[in-house]
């Protein structure tokens, strides 16, 4: 037997339709915010996620020599092909250019529990401000996304990574061990930040009382208030969120406010979104700023449980023909349903009423219509509701009506 491999997921029809909701309420909540959606290619060339993230990259993501010899990676996430896209074909249009994506991304990673080597990000960008707005609507969309979902047992920190990168600054740090710090708060190593001399001080600031004590340029911090600030007109209150200098991200590209919001519902791999402020133009030669998220969007449809996406049941027939003899009238009030936009079935398999309105009830039917020798030659069909049980006949011509003003 050949199984799937290791960190993929096969989805059935149920976890589709699931899926299929949760995905709709988002893209009506990104349309709603005037974002448009756009579609990039499943790999790229390598080189575009190690420009930034460093040749370690190569480890974590799916990347291997196609048959011409070109270095080729599976996208591990939209960011990196979005500014490509934007640098290659979208500069001059007019800013901002708000754009969102739905699709798989690959990481090869060590699989377990929310944690897949191919999984779906529900995400946006925002290309061309650099204000507290745009952070504020990068930050409110993300919310209000989770809000749309009904999903609220979520927890949303937020930083601004520039009060700890001004902070090492005024502490005379060089840029790579900056970076290095910053992995170390990011893993969560906080004993680690003990060895330097301003480690005591750069524990109380992580802390996020009086921030602005710690720094000479109070600007970062200011700027973090205005967007908190600003929320508060999104209908987002400082007990929706919390403000934790900790959450620094992991990706390399960021630079001024983050976010990540966690979900109660989910045990380790809890992290359900995760986004901010970035800088990637300089591989491209610009410094064009931009600010989006990512959802995990497995991770949401995991956190909704059964209250996600539950759909309102369909009016649908499954019509059973009774003997060889009828199967072509069946045939044709079978296209007669679909024709008008009813979702209507067959028995394709030949079995008796028994068994096919058995398969019915099963499969979710509404309706079952049944045609004998009889009802063929009045022209009338058995309609069958399955769910009360009840029965009546209705002729032929009249079984388009009769569904529609039942709809
Ligand atoms: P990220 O935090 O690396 O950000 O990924 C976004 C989300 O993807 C995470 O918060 C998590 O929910 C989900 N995720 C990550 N790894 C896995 C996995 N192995 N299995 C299932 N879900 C996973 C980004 O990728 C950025 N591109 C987000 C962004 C957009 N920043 C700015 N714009």
């Amino acid at each position: 037997m050949i199984e799937r491999p290791r960190g993929t997921r096969d989805m059935f029809p149920e976890e589709m339709e699931k899926r299929r909701s949760v995905e709709n309420t988002l893209r009506d909540v990104v349309e709603n915010f005037g974002y448009g959606e756009i579609m990039t290619p499943s790999f790229e060339h390598t080189r575009l996620f190690m420009e930034k993230s460093g040749p370690n990259i190569v480890d974590e993501i799916y990347a291997f020599e196609d048959k011409g010899g070109r270095k080729i990676a599976l996208r591990p996430e939209f960011t990196a092909s979005v500014m490509r896209m934007y640098h290659e074909g979208m500069r001059e249009r007019p800013k901002p250019v708000k754009l969102y994506y739905f699709g798989s991304v690959f990481r090869y990673e060590r699989p377990q529990s929310g944690r897949y080597r191919e999984f779906w990000h529900f995400g946006t960008e925002l290309i061309g401000p650099d204000t507290p707005m745009a952070d504020a609507e990068n930050i409110a969309l993300a919310h209000e996304c989770l809000r749309k979902l009904g999903l609220d047992d979520f927890e949303l920190r937020l930083s601004n990574l520039r009060i700890l990168s001004t902070f090492l600054q005024e502490k005379g740090v060089p840029e790579n061990k900056m970076t290095e710090i910053f992995h170390q708060i990011d893993k969560g190593d906080l004993d680690k930040l003990g060895e330097y001399e301003f480690g005591i001080e750069l524990l109380n600031l992580l802390q996020g009382e009086k921030m602005e004590d710690h720094l000479e340029n109070k600007e970062p911090v200011e700027y973090l208030y205005e967007v908190l600030r600003l929320l508060e007109h999104y209908g987002i209150s400082p007990d929706d969120y919390r403000v934790d200098l900790r959450t620094v991200r992991g990706l390399d590209y960021y630079q001024g406010m983050v976010f990540e919001i966690d979900s109660g519902s989910l045990g380790a791999e809890k992290q359900i979104c995760g986004g901010g402020d970035y800088k990637l133009g300089s591989i491209f030669g610009t410094d064009v700023s931009a600010k989006g998220f990512a959802f995990g969007f497995d991770r949401v449809v995991l956190a909704l449980g059964e209250a996600g996406g539950s759909v309102p049941q369909k009016r649908s027939c499954y019509v059973i023909p009774i003997g060889e003899e009828t199967r072509e009238s069946s045939l044709r009030i079978l296209r007669s349903l679909r024709d008008e936009g009813i979702t209507a079935d067959i028995d394709l398999m030949e079995r008796g009423v028994g068994k096919a309105l058995s398969y019915a009830h099963k499969t979710g039917f509404t309706t079952a219509l049944m045609l004998g020798e009889n009802e063929m030659n009045r022209k009338e069909v058995g309609v069958k509701d399955l769910i009360s049980g009840e029965q009546c006949m209705v002729p032929e011509d009249e079984l388009v009506a009769f569904f529609k003003c039942g709809t």
